[in-house]
């Protein structure tokens, strides 16, 4: 298997940031859709939820459509993608609902068993500490919560990732900097071996972790959380 290479964590450059809003917005629904499937089968339809490396905010602002009854709150380590997170919000009309602010995935803005349900998508391989992430996750949850945490794995088939890389081109490559995105986030996602062994490690204890084409999803186990 070829080595992870480390991609950059921050997507500060408004530019990019504005272009990926633009298109996330675009051609997110299925994404945002699957998620929402299981947060309806872990039953959950209240309480509080955290959404890490939230980007544009495209995740909580369809989920909280859905569930209008749980309080939103989701950080990103870039502020400005915090800042179109806002204006997104406002476009949509759940700016009172949802709450946008700078945070990094290593220090969770919560207190210790404050939150029903975590998310994140997308993210996990912008991340070289995993194991200090999955530890903020066991940190901040009640007894109980709930979790989804979606990213790419680097050992997915080669067929997948070409017919993949081949769609990311064609929507989202037209801006050149957006272009080579899809390969280096697979590039620098985890193995599912490797991310076995960083929950292992970490203080995480109710998780399963499977696999959807180029998928990796970690969630927490249904009756436990
Ligand atoms: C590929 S985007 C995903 C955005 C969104 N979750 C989605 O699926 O559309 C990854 C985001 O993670 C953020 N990020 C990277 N490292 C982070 C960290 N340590 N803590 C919080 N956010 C981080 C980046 O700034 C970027 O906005």
């Amino acid at each position: 298997m070829r080595e992870r290479i480390s991609e950059s964590g921050v997507i500060e450059d408004r530019e990019l940031a504005e272009y990926y809003s633009l298109m996330a917005k675009k051609y997110m629904r299925i994404p945002c859709q699957r998620v929402l499937s299981r947060i309806k089968a872990k039953g959950i339809q209240q309480g509080n939820c955290l959404d890490v490396g939230t980007g544009p905010g495209i995740f909580p602002i369809f989920l909280s459509k859905a569930f209008p009854e749980i309080r939103f709150r989701a950080i990103d380590l870039s502020s400005v993608m915090i800042d179109i997170a806002w204006k997104n919000a406002i476009e949509a009309g759940l700016a009172d609902q949802i709450e946008f602010q700078v945070g990094s995935a290593y220090s969770l803005p919560c207190d210790d068993q404050s939150l029903d349900l975590l998310l994140c998508t997308n993210t996990l391989h912008h991340l070289d500490r995993p194991v200090d992430f999955f530890n903020e996750v066991a940190r901040t949850l009640k007894a109980g919560g709930s979790f989804v945490i979606v990213d790419f794995h680097r050992d997915a088939s080669f067929v997948w990732v070409g017919l993949f890389d081949l769609f990311w081109r064609f929507f989202f490559g037209k801006h050149p900097k957006a272009r080579k995105g899809f390969m280096e986030s697979v590039n620098s996602s985890y193995t599912l071996e490797e991310c076995r062994a960083f929950l292992n490690q970490s203080k995480l204890t109710n998780w399963k972790l499977y696999t959807r084409t180029i998928e990796m999803w970690i969630e927490s186990i249904p009756g436990n959380g």
